[in-house]
């Protein structure tokens, strides 16, 4: 007799491999180590967000400031780190590898080059990375730029002292620092350019907002699909584009008076390919109806890259007057500003609004604060 033909439906169970709706098969997860690096004054938002992506575990902030932690990229989606590589309020997230030798000197021995070149490779593979620099203390010592002509010979990766993609640290672990044990580690940032540098930022300002700040400004003031939101003031768009990537809203709108910031801020929209309005319209006497917003974010001038102290006496109150008007009973007014005494001092004349500090930031030799202010 002959064996009968195989039936189309098949028992439960045996699916062919490769089928579509194969079964998930359980592979083992391989955790490796992460550094996250974060604007000193958003390290908690950078770690909060770290903390929604699946197997992420360990960790906890270091005296460097930065959160180490362990990641294992899902072996089924073939995804590798490119899920840590989306994260919006780190500053940058490096691979970290520690060996257990004394001094740097030792990271030239035979075995433990080769591993370091391994692993340095594998991570500008992943990367896409096209050329290197090397941040460690005494850098310029023979020691290191034996190790920076191995890595530019052996991984076939130009130097670039200034601008080098892969940004490769050694520095003592934090164990030999707080001397239970001994050990170098490597951190070699996982992608060419910081996280910070949106890919969206085609045109930059003199006074544009670090992408960072404007996450932790959206995620603190809650992002409610709801909201009517509003954006005085909005520059080259930061603030517009980052909420716009965080999930949907009922109304974003953009204004502000210069021209030359609308034509940037269409070009940042343009490349995020976002749909949001922006028009040339003065945030003190915007014409709009009584209650339109429900949220209100601006990054009001400093008095340095944009506006002037004086200026900004004159504008700060009045900017609190127009944005009462224009937002809802319960709306919420999120304000960054580094005009720290000013904004204390047109709080403490008013009565409308109750402001709450969110954050202080650390960014480009300026500490602005973050206040979320209601009514
Ligand atoms: C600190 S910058 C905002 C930067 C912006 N967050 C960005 O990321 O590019 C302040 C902006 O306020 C605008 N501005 C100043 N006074 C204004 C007013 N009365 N109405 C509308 N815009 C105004 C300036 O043209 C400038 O673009």
């Amino acid at each position: 007799m002959s064996r009968p033909a195989r039936s189309a439906s098949k028992p439960s169970g045996a699916r062919p491999r490769g089928s579509k709706n194969a079964l998930p098969r359980k592979v083992p997860l391989r955790y490796q180590s992460f550094e996250l690096e974060a604007l000193k004054g958003l390290e908690a938002v950078a770690e909060a967000e770290l903390r929604e992506v699946p197997n992420v575990r360990g960790g906890g902030p270091l005296a460097s400031g930065g959160v180490r932690f362990q990641f294992a990229p899902d072996p089924l989606a073939g995804a590798g780190w490119e899920r840590l590589s989306r994260l919006r309020g780190a500053v940058a997230v490096y691979r970290v590898e520690t060996w257990d030798v004394p001094r740097p000197k030792a990271l030239l021995g035979h075995q433990v080059l080769g591993e370091v070149l391994d692993y340095l490779r594998g991570v500008a593979r992943a990367g896409g990375h096209t050329s290197f620099r090397l941040s460690a203390a005494g850098k310029d010592s023979e020691t290191f730029t034996r190790l920076q002509g191995e890595i530019e010979t052996q991984l076939e990766l130009p130097h670039h002292p200034e601008e080098g993609e892969l940004l490769i640290r050694v520095r003592p672990s934090e164990a030999t620092v707080s001397g239970t044990s001994e050990g170098w580690e490597v951190l070699a940032r996982i992608t060419p350019r910081p996280l910070s540098a949106r890919q969206w930022r085609a045109c930059n300002m003199s006074g544009g907002l670090n992408a960072t700040i404007a996450y932790a400004m959206h995620r603190l003031s809650g992002v409610r699909e709801r909201d009517r939101i509003f954006n005085p003031m909005c520059g080259s768009g930061t603030l517009l584009i980052e909420r716009s990537l965080l999930g949907p809203q009922d109304a974003l709108v953009g204004v502000d008076l210069s021209l030359e910031a609308l034509a940037c801020s269409r070009t940042n929209i343009a490349a995020a390919r976002r749909q949001i309005e922006v028009a040339q319209v003065d945030a003190l006497h915007t014409g709009l109806p009584d209650r339109s917003f429900d949220l209100v974010v601006a990054d009001l001038p400093w008095g340095d890259a944009v506006g002037s102290h004086g200026g900004n006496a004159e504008l700060y109150p009045q900017f609190l007057q127009e944005m009462d008007r224009l937002t809802a009973r319960n709306g919420r007014l999120c304000i960054l500003t580094h005009e720290l005494k000013l904004f204390e001092r047109v709080m403490a004349g008013q009565s409308r609004w109750r402001a709450r500090e969110l954050f202080q930031v650390y960014s480009g030799g300026h500490y602005p604060k973050c206040y979320l202010l209601s009514k």
